[in-house]
């Protein structure tokens, strides 16, 4: 067999790039690079006529098949009906939906176009992997077109309830084309629940469990929460800071001592960056005995820029922080710090392992993996403390962080100031839990079990892993071992211990971390291989 995996960007191996691609970009493509295989999606660019065939361009054992859009479709597909209609949707935000029925048409003609590029592609034993919400429809072009491979979907982001799903015009035609995959995964136990619950109430589908019927077709929906490349993103963290290149000795600047709160997200509202600053703000202001002694660094590379709802969250975001900063400010100190660019994934990585709190306060997310990689980051015998949002999917399975309600700016401020006086003990505690949690269910681990489960059990130890999981303590074929990773904290014994070198720590600790300041400007010169997250 051989996989096919179909996303709205499609990360073409370059030169460096090792270091920059995430998690996710290098999981699916080690996957494709063990069993030979085709990525297909857009381009990324436009051109003035539309692609009418695809060239795939062969690198090693993996094709890249590229489409490109015209600038009509990049508005109508991408901005309007992926960008404005379904993400503010999906992130419960029905005030910010635009929906407009010749971006619809435009979302449903790109996903018609791709499925007619890419039947000539498909062999019959090809098993067909399609990611998120820019491609909903395109299983069921996919059948239209006499396609009859095994065909999985991916949706990385929420599923709301059919109440607010219901909202979307021809929102019960949108997600019967759901009934055309083989298998659906979703984050969360609560998303998979909210997309059978809507194809029942919208579409009358049969429930049975996981499996959900509406046509010829049984489709199972389950959770597959996924993950990051742990033992790739610590050792990358304790280089970083070893190395300690420009952005990160920024962060131990000359006024010493300071503390850092660390937030990173693409510069999108669903994240709660603005809800996040206020915050912060408040805690200073309730607990004046830390100003001047701690900052909040806020990274944020833009996104989606050309959405008016972004570009209005561009201009909020510098006048919160500027009101605040303002307000409280010294002449010595800047109590936020806004820096609105990508930092390569190893700079990330530094800062991190650096700040004593990582500030993941989405509205609403699908898993948030800037949640892992702070802890996967951290120094284990002197770790950082997460401060989580509730409704973030990675809350279902890091009930050890400090959990938050992220519209209660004043539970968010109290949360920071416990995270920071928190003991030394404590913190060792959650955090040895937490990385345990997520080493034992890692990219490599979410991968084989999605895998395993699109292509049937059979066929599921032909395919192997791409890279199992190190640390999983027989995850990868214990049932309910996995099950558990999903939806409870890890085992009382953690992976974690074994999994981090003794000697690696004494090294870290040796090194000095944690002792980071917020003195001064963080890396004001920009890198190569700048990594967005997610
Ligand atoms: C989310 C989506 C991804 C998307 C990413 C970046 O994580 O789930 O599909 O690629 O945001 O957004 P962009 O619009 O820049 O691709």
């Amino acid at each position: 067999m051989r996989l096919v995996v179909v996303s709205n960007r499609v990360t073409m191996p370059e030169r460096g790039e090792k270091v920059a691609a995430g998690g996710l970009a290098v999981a699916l493509r080690s996957a494709l690079e063990k069993h030979g295989g085709l990525w297909f999606g857009w381009s990324g660019t436009t051109s003035a006529e539309p692609s009418s065939r695809v060239e795939p361009v062969r690198l090693g054992n993996v094709s890249y098949a590229v489409v490109d859009l015209t600038e009509a479709e990049r508005q109508s597909y991408y901005l309007g009906f992926s960008n404005r209609a379904l993400w503010p949707l999906m992130h419960y935000r029905l005030g910010l939906t635009d929906f407009d029925r010749s971006d619809y048409a435009g979302y449903l003609g790109v996903n018609r176009r791709f499925a007619k590029l890419l039947v000539p592609q498909l062999k019959p034993d090809d098993v067909i992997w399609i990611h998120d919400y820019h491609l909903i429809p395109l299983a069921a072009e996919l059948r239209r077109r006499g396609v009859t491979n095994r065909i999985g979907y991916f949706h990385h982001i929420p599923w709301p309830s059919a109440e607010v799903f219901g909202a979307l015009p021809f929102s019960a035609t949108l997600i019967s084309t759901m009934t055309a995959y083989d298998l659906v995964g979703m984050q969360t136990q609560t998303d998979a629940d909210n997309l059978i619950g809507g194809l029942v109430a919208l579409r009358g589908a049969h429930r049975d469990g996981e499996r959900v019927k509406a046509g010829p077709r049984e489709t199972v929906v389950r959770p597959f929460p996924i993950g990051i490349d742990v033992e790739s993103f610590r050792k990358l963290a304790v280089a970083s800071v070893r190395a300690a290149t420009q952005p990160i000795r920024a962060t131990t600047g000359p006024l010493g001592g300071r503390k850092l709160v660390i937030g990173v997200d693409r510069l999108d509202y669903s994240k709660g960056i603005v809800q996040r600053l206020e915050a912060f703000g408040q805690f200073l202001r309730s607990h004046p005995e830390h100003r001047g002694n701690v900052g909040l660094l806020q990274i944020a590379p833009p996104s989606r820029s050309d959405v008016p709802e972004y570009a209005e969250l561009d201009r909020q975001s510098d006048e919160v922080a500027g009101r605040l900063n303002a307000a409280l400010g010294e002449f010595d100190w800047t109590p936020i710090r806004v820096v609105k660019k990508a930092y390569s994934r190893s700079a990330l990585a530094g800062f991190y392992r650096r700040a004593q709190v990582g500030l993941v306060t989405p509205m609403r997310d699908g898993m948030n993996l800037v949640a892992k990689e702070y802890i996967a980051a951290q120094n284990p015998e002197d770790p950082g403390v997460l401060v989580l949002s509730r409704f973030a999917g990675a809350a279902h399975q890091m009930g050890e962080a400090l959990i938050v309600n992220p519209y209660d700016t004043h539970e968010v401020a109290e949360a920071i100031r416990t995270a920071l006086a928190m003991p030394q003990s404590e913190r060792v505690r959650r955090f040895e839990r937490l990385y345990a949690t997520i080493a034992a269910s890692d990219i490599g681990w979410w991968t084989s079990r999605y895998l395993a489960a699109l292509t049937g059990a059979e066929a599921a130890d032909k395919l192997a892993p791409p890279e199992p999981p190190r640390k999983a303590s027989g995850a990868t074929r214990k049932p309910a071992a996995r099950q558990r990773a999903t939806t409870r904290p890890a085992a009382k014994k953690p992976a974690a211990k074994t999994a981090i070198q003794p000697a690696q720590a004494a090294n870290d600790a040796a090194l000095g971390e944690k002792r980071g300041s917020f003195g001064q400007r963080a890396g004001s010169k920009p890198l190569p291989n700048a990594a967005s997250p997610r």
